[in-house]
């Protein structure tokens, strides 16, 4: 699409002074601006309770993407950010932004097009997104949209009523909830990798795959988050959205096309599949830890129970291990194992699929000695795909071993791969809704996920128990070798 194309919206931001929109927004919009990718006629308008000038909400800005801007570009971009406070309670407030929106319209040409983007706190979100319709700022001759950020209520019963109440305002097909996750290159890659290979299509099923393993690793700990994630835990925090999603990326059915409600009505098939899981069951397919101690590339480090905010006999957790069994046609009988946690080993996220073994084997020395055939799908930090193949690599003796065949996606040019929030904000600017999630899907991980939390709350867990800077508990381990498996490595990097 040529800049011409590119449609002409003003970006409201509310939460224009925190760190989400200083960290991610801003660089994102300004990559888009570089590249051409936003049409030349746009605003934003950065919506907070401080009372900053425009000066000093533009040198924030300017903070924010100086690394990578260049002079000249720099100066025209940031002419086009502005900022209004608002008190987010008081309806007259709302008015004045509808008549500052109103004069930026008039004097880009943009046709009423309203993008609100909502990065702050969720106990808002109702609030802002009733006083948008309500004062009138959504009843342009454009569109509005609305995209939320994470978390989307903290269980079922309040993502319910979060939705019921932003649904008076704006229709389903207006809300664009984010998963981060969703923007990235590698997670985007898994259908393309899927669908456009006839070489896995036809594997991709419970005849060839004997499991697939998704992990997702920090070395941080809970920083100075330590007051939302007590309430929150590795398993709102990480699983219910940005695990889950993964998992339907890579179970899911064909879509007969790639428009969002095709894709969407896929996942969800998939969500309704799983197998679930509550009372005592639960501890046969998760596990859960928290990070004590313990050092990082030399760095020692305290555990969960002695960061800020945190109570020091906690039982939030902050690793979990799961078997998630999806009861349908094609998955039946093979395990996704996911896992998270904080304060571990790497920063990584890698999926890895294990191929059945064949039945018989004329080229290894002995049973034990049997390595599967892998496909590691690398999200993070590095971005592409391994394939763990059998060859004989010496002419002497007549045994298979394992060779990689690597293929590097972010390694020559690192600049080239988009950052994840540039890829949504450009979706949302142009309807396109498949990289978001459906309420469907929201609702359907939080009622699995609730089971779960339900039965880790009747009992307090033996915490710490994992050491940070390790892989986690060993329960995790023992979790897959109680099915003959193991955890591939995922420490291991692309380049
Ligand atoms: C966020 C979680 O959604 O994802 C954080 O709230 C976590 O706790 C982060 O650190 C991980 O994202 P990424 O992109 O760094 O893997």
């Amino acid at each position: 699409m040529n800049n011409e194309q590119q449609p002409k919206a003003v970006i409201v931001i509310f939460g224009a002074t925190g760190d989400l929109a200083k960290r991610k927004l801003y660089p994102s919009i300004y990559r888009l601006f570089k590249g051409g990718r936003i049409s030349k006629e746009f605003a934003v308008v950065g919506v907070g309770r401080r009372p900053w000038s425009n000066e000093e909400f533009r040198s924030n800005v300017t903070e924010s993407v100086e690394k990578s801007a260049d002079g000249e570009s720099l100066d025209e971009f940031i002419s086009h950010f502005h900022y209004h406070p608002v008190d987010i309670n008081s309806p007259s407030s709302y008015g004045e932004l509808n008549t500052v929106l109103k004069d930026l319209e008039g004097q880009h040409n943009i046709p009423g097009n309203r993008m609100f983007y909502l990065a702050m706190a969720p106990e808002f979100f109702a609030t802002i997104a009733l006083h948008l319709k309500n004062e009138g700022l959504t009843a342009t001759e454009g569109w509005s949209r609305l995209v939320i950020e994470k978390p989307f209520g903290h269980d079922f019963p309040s993502a319910k009523k979060l939705n019921e109440e932003i649904r008076e305002a704006f229709s389903e097909d207006q809300i664009y909830r984010i998963d981060h996750y969703l923007g990235k290159e590698m997670v985007q890659n898994i259908e393309v990798i899927r669908f456009a290979n006839a070489m896995f299509e036809p594997l991709w099923n419970n005849r060839y795959i004997s499991n697939i393993q998704i992990t997702s690793s920090e070395t941080l700990g809970v920083e100075d988050r330590g007051r939302y994630y007590e309430k929150s835990g590795a398993l709102r925090d990480m699983v219910q959205n940005h695990m889950m999603q993964m998992v339907a990326l890579l179970a899911m059915e064909p879509p007969v096309m790639l428009s969002d409600e095709e894709i969407r009505s896929e996942k969800v098939k998939v969500f309704k599949a799983m197998r679930s899981v509550k009372g005592e069951e639960v501890s046969k397919y998760f596990v859960r830890g928290q990070y004590g101690s313990g050092t990082i590339e030399g760095e020692s480090l305290q555990g969960y129970r002695e960061e800020n905010n945190v109570d020091p006999k906690s039982n939030t957790e902050t690793f979990v291990a799961g078997k998630l069994m999806i009861d349908n046609f094609r998955w039946a009988g093979v395990p996704f194992y996911i896992r998270t946690g904080k304060r571990m080993t790497a920063k990584t996220t890698k999926i890895v699929v294990q191929f059945k073994d064949i039945p018989m084997n004329l080229y290894y020395k002995n049973r034990d000695n049997v390595e599967p055939n892998l496909l590691v799908i690398h999200i993070q930090p590095d971005e592409g795909i391994t394939l763990q193949l059998n060859a004989r690599k010496t002419s002497d003796g007549s045994y298979g071993e394992p060779i990689k065949l690597n293929y590097c996606n972010n390694c020559a040019d690192k600049q080239n791969t988009p950052e994840a929030y540039e890829r949504l904000i450009d979706d949302c600017l142009n309807g396109d809704a498949a990289n978001f999630t459906h309420w469907d899907e929201v609702a359907l991980t939080w009622t699995f996920v609730d089971a779960i939390s339900k039965a880790w709350e009747k009992s307090p867990a033996a915490f710490p128990n994992y050491e940070s800077g390790s892989m986690g508990p060993e329960l995790s381990d023992k979790l897959l070798s109680a099915d003959g498996f193991n955890w591939w490595p995922v420490t291991e990097r692309l380049q």
